[in-house]
């Protein structure tokens, strides 16, 4: 029996782009996606892979939509939190809400996400998790105090997981994309995009399957001694 994958945020974007190659490479798949129906029947049409609609932000939603992803498929082997947001905005103009919407959805999701799946792979003694975090959270943005916030705690989460994981057999990854050209990068103002892609030392954004092939290695069983670290994808833009 192949291994079972689940992707939040996984019917658009980079996380489209994981789920399909997660297919590609044998495993079988279910996207979990927030609100938007149609890209997601778009998606399942296209792919074959079941999307699943719950909010990640919310624990219960989380907890119910995981229950049945393993009633459908079969306990959840591999996690992939990829769901997140942006509410970009200068510190001083940032409201409480936009803080709030991105800390629960790309921090507190990720507790959401993995949390449920957590005691079964402890159980069945493997697991891999990989959170996608962000060069934002390893080097700060401007009009991102909240998300860069999320993405530098994700790598927290990660580095504690992996250390709590390690003797179950379960590891705990996370990937830095830089700017890659989806959805959420092509609403950034156009003139500023520019300037972006202009000191991304590549000279082009990266592309959503070049994140999808790090995950891939990640939740091979090939990578089972990388346990904790972050993989920058960012064509050479930033260093830690
Ligand atoms: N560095 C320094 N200054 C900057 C800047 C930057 N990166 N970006 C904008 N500014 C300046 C502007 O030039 C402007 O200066 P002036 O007032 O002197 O003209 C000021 O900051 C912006 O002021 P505004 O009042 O016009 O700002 P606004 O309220 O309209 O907000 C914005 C505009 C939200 C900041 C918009 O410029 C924006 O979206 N910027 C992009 C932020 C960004 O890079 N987000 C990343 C999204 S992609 C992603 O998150 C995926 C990933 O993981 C990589």
């Amino acid at each position: 029996m192949s291994k079972v994958a689940l992707v939040t945020g996984g019917s658009r974007g980079i996380g489209a782009a994981i789920a399909t190659a997660l297919k590609s490479a044998g495993y079988t798949v279910a996207a979990n996606y927030a609100g938007n129906d149609d890209a997601a029947a778009k998606f399942t049409a296209e792919t074959g892979i079941k999307t699943y609609k719950w909010n990640v932000a919310d624990y219960d939603a989380s907890k119910a939509g995981i229950a049945q992803v393993e009633a459908d498929l079969g306990p959840i082997d591999i996690v992939v939190a990829n769901a997140g947001i942006t509410r970009d905005a200068p510190f001083h103009k940032m409201t409480p809400e936009q803080w709030h919407q991105v800390i629960d959805t790309n921090l507190t999701g990720v507790f959401n996400t993995v949390h449920p799946i957590w005691p079964g792979m402890r159980e069945r003694k493997f697991g891999r998790v990989v959170v996608i975090s962000s060069i934002n959270g390893q080097k700060g943005q401007f009009a991102q105090v909240n998300y860069a916030a999320t993405k530098a705690g994700d790598l927290g989460i990660v580095k504690s997981l992996a250390q709590e994981g390690a003797r179950a057999g379960i590891t705990a990854n996370a990937i830095c994309p830089g700017y890659i050209a989806t959805e959420m990068v092509m609403a950034v103002p156009e003139k500023v995009r520019d300037s972006i892609i202009a000191g991304i030392p590549a000279g082009r954004l990266g592309e959503p399957e070049e994140i999808a092939r790090c995950v891939v290695f990640l939740v091979s069983d090939d990578a089972g001694f990388i346990n904790g670290s972050t993989i920058s994808a960012n064509g050479a833009q930033f260093f830690v």
